[in-house]
């Protein structure tokens, strides 16, 4: 009897596991929506606590439910001094991504109703959570540099008091404006590898801090969130935008992975990264130092080339890593900030997980050694 060999997805490329009602990949218009909102319409006008509502709820708030959500917000941000404690023993010489999936670890393990998979309590989490990240990452930016932490304010929105308990001040309206679009473009993208890894946690009935945690683990990788961090490595690298095109050759030759560029889902260009080129081209064009200009001269030429050479377009992590640098983060907080944003698309997916859960077990094609018998002891 002859038995067909089942087909690989290497990779789930191109494999439907599930329906979401959250956000999706429009093909054809290549373009991204939340909830049929057009993601650059809501990135143009709505700010992103409006747009983690959206996420989490399925509408935009109206001003009384924004209002509500912003005041529950706000009360959230502190961080007790156990997790202070915590925070300042782990060595400076870990990642902070590393700190940041060690606090969603203790914020479990200190919650008395982490087992509590309800809708409510999930809700719930999810928005400690997002209150509570840009404090931890704030505090450990500080900590890297020698400083202590800022407690947040409450009159502050999100992305105002971000820059608050980072730099204590809070740059003027545009830059802020730039960051808080960032924070929408990142928010959420379908079946994306953390998204996944938060489904296949939850898919196991597993709570939601332990979701978020490995979610946490898969953003790191440099193939995914960690691009953002790599592409200001490689800019720094490179230098001079002289450079660009012979560095982009070896590269190529080598068969080195160019960061910031290509995409599993978009293969014509990433949808996200119209707008937030033209933030990086505003916060260039108001910066007085001529290393702003000279990084983005050399980040328009390698995209030039690595269009023209190989047909492969830039990534949202492409345009977002050089702008926060120019918005004075360090390079290894870029990835954190994506966390700070990305924690609405995964909790709102560990919510709709839960509502029509299937254990998410895929089959493997058997490679190894055929059955054998075991030897005796030696
Ligand atoms: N640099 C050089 N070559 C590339 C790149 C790149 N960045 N991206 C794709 N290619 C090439 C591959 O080498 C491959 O060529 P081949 O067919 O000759 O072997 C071809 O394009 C297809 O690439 P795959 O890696 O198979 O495509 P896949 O869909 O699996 O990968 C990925 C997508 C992982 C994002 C890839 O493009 C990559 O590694 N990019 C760099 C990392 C990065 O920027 N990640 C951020 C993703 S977006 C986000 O997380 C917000």
């Amino acid at each position: 009897m002859t038995t067909t060999a089942p087909a690989i997805h290497r990779g789930l490329a191109g494999v439907v596991v599930d329906t979401t009602e959250i956000s999706t990949v429009v093909q054809e218009t290549n373009s991204l929506t939340y909830r049929g909102y057009p993601v650059q319409d809501l990135a143009a006008r709505r700010s992103f606590e409006e747009v983690a509502h959206l996420l989490w709820y399925g509408e935009l708030p109206d001003a009384a439910q924004l209002h509500d959500f912003r005041a529950r917000e706000r009360a959230l941000r502190p961080l007790d001094r156990t997790t202070l404690e915590l925070l300042a023993r782990l060595p400076e010489t870990c990642h902070p991504m590393d700190v940041l999936r060690t606090a969603v670890s203790f914020f479990g393990a200190e919650d008395p109703t982490e087992d509590d998979g309800s809708p409510a309590a999930n809700r719930a989490k999810s928005l400690t959570l997002l209150a509570k990240l840009p404090t931890v990452v704030a505090a450990d930016q500080r900590r890297r540099r020698g400083l202590t932490p800022i407690p947040p304010d409450p009159s502050l929105g999100y992305a105002e008091n971000f820059f608050h308990m980072c730099f204590g001040s809070v740059p003027d309206p545009d830059v802020v404006r730039c960051f808080e679009i960032s924070l929408v473009l990142y928010a959420e993208h379908s079946f994306n590898a953390s998204t996944f890894t938060a489904r296949v946690v939850t898919s196991t009935l597993s709570d939601l801090y332990s979701a978020v945690t490995a979610a946490i683990g898969a953003l790191k990788g440099p193939l995914h969130g960690g691009a953002n961090e790599a592409v200001m490595h490689m800019l720094l690298e490179i230098e001079d935008p002289q450079r660009a095109e012979t560095w982009l050759d070896e590269a190529l030759a080598s068969k080195r992975k160019i960061m910031g560029f290509g995409h599993r889902v978009y293969k014509n260009g990433d949808s996200r990264v119209p707008l937030m080129q033209a933030a990086l081209d505003r916060l260039v064009a108001r910066s007085a130092d001529p290393e702003a200009t000279r990084l983005a001269t050399l980040l328009a030429a390698l995209r030039h080339t690595m269009i023209t050479r190989k047909g492969i377009h830039p990534n949202l992590d492409y345009p977002a890593g050089l702008a926060y640098h120019l918005m004075g983060f360090d390079t290894p907080t870029f990835t954190p900030i994506f966390v700070m944003s990305r924690i609405t698309g995964w909790t709102a997916h560990i919510t709709e997980q839960l509502t029509h859960n299937a254990l998410i077990r895929p089959l493997a094609a058997y490679a190894g050694p055929a059955r054998r018998a075991v030897p005796g002891p030696a």
